[in-house]
């Protein structure tokens, strides 16, 4: 009989052992997941960075202690199908977002996730654009369009029109049919409208609760005071969706007292809302913008870069070439 050596197959991933500054994040090599029932395990291509990667590498937040490896947004191939999986085989190439928040780990070579995180690529997209979609869709998708249900005509607050949640919160409000009004400092006004929104507001230098009015549905993604006095554009019966959760109880209690609405929200992954994002892609009514790439081993960097709270659209990890 033959030895076999009966090794593990191995995978690059980045992992912190501590939480802190962007330098605990390492690139280190570990067992390469399997996929279970209803899993596919996907060769990362490219993986967008969130700031939900920053919060939890410095204060844990959902996952609590490390060590974790972070990411949600997956673009790749598949690389096997767990039991049961008939929707997806070796060699489809795929974008989605894995669990949040308890599936991380796409800033990695492989990952496994639910097939039903995913989705066909379109082939328009390059890995990089499709890396940096899902997490940031789906919570503009599931907030205005789930939640809020957006109409023809509404007339739509983007907060922080510029940012990764933002741009494409103005592209989905505008491919819905309503009237949007981005926030954005003057030198990203350009980049708003290229969006199409159809008005601007310097949030430095104009007051966005006067400038603002009559509006149906607020996205919130500030929290705090901005959101409270967010409240005063809406008009009866509209809706704040805050992608803030938690410490709601204010916002609820002066919703009731405006007689309009207030939900606050954490995105889920969801096939249908993907379906519906990969539609508006391939009918051109969205398209992401991605400022930036780092290759996996200087996520540091990237997450130096988006803590700054100043991207535009969004940063992505390059995985494989
Ligand atoms: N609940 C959920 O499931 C969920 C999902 C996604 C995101 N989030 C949260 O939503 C927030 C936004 O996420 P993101 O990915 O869009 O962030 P991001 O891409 O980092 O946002 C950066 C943008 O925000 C703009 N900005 C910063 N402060 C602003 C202000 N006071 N008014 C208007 N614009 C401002 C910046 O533009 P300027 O340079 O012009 O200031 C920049 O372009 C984060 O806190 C994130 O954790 C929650």
């Amino acid at each position: 009989m033959t030895n076999t050596t009966d090794t593990a197959p191995t995978m690059k991933a980045v992992s912190q052992e501590t939480l802190g500054e962007p330098d605990v994040l390492t690139e280190i090599v570990t067992e390469r997941p399997e996929p279970g029932i209803g899993q596919i395990l996907v060769a990362v291509h490219a993986a967008g960075v969130n700031p939900t990667d920053w919060k939890h590498r410095r204060f844990g937040a959902f996952l609590g202690e490390p060590p974790f490896t972070l990411g949600w947004d997956v673009s790749g191939v598949v690389e096997a199908v767990g039991l049961g999986v008939a929707l997806f085989q070796p060699g489809d190439e795929v974008f989605g977002m894995l669990p949040y928040p308890y599936g991380a780990g796409s800033h990695a070579e492989y990952v496994t996730g639910p097939a039903r995180a995913f989705v066909p690529k379109p082939a328009a997209l390059s890995h990089v654009e499709a890396g940096a979609i899902p997490l940031v869709a789906l919570t503009a998708w599931q907030a205005l369009v789930d939640i809020a249900q957006v109409r023809p005509g509404q007339r739509v607050l983007v907060p922080a029109a510029a940012g990764g949640v933002g741009h494409v919160a103005v592209q989905i409000a505008k491919a819905r049919g309503a009237y949007v009004i981005g926030t954005a400092s003057a030198a990203k006004h350009d980049f708003v409208r290229s969006l199409g929104a159809d008005e601007v507001i310097d949030y430095r230098t104009q007051d966005v609760v006067k400038e603002a009015r009559d509006i149906d549905v607020v996205l919130d993604p500030l929290g705090g005071e901005d959101r409270l006095r967010a409240l005063e554009v809406l008009r009866p019966g509209g809706i704040l969706v805050s992608i803030l959760p938690g410490g709601f109880g204010d916002v609820t209690a002066r919703a009731a007292e405006l007689g309009v609405r207030a939900q606050d929200m954490l995105v889920e992954h969801d096939q249908a809302g993907m379906t519906a994002i990969a539609s508006l892609v391939e009918s051109g009514q969205l398209r992401v913008h991605v400022s930036g790439t780092h290759p996996l081993a200087d996520a540091a960097k990237a997450h130096a870069e988006g803590e700054t709270g100043r991207v535009t659209g969004k940063l992505v990890l390059t995985v494989r070439p």
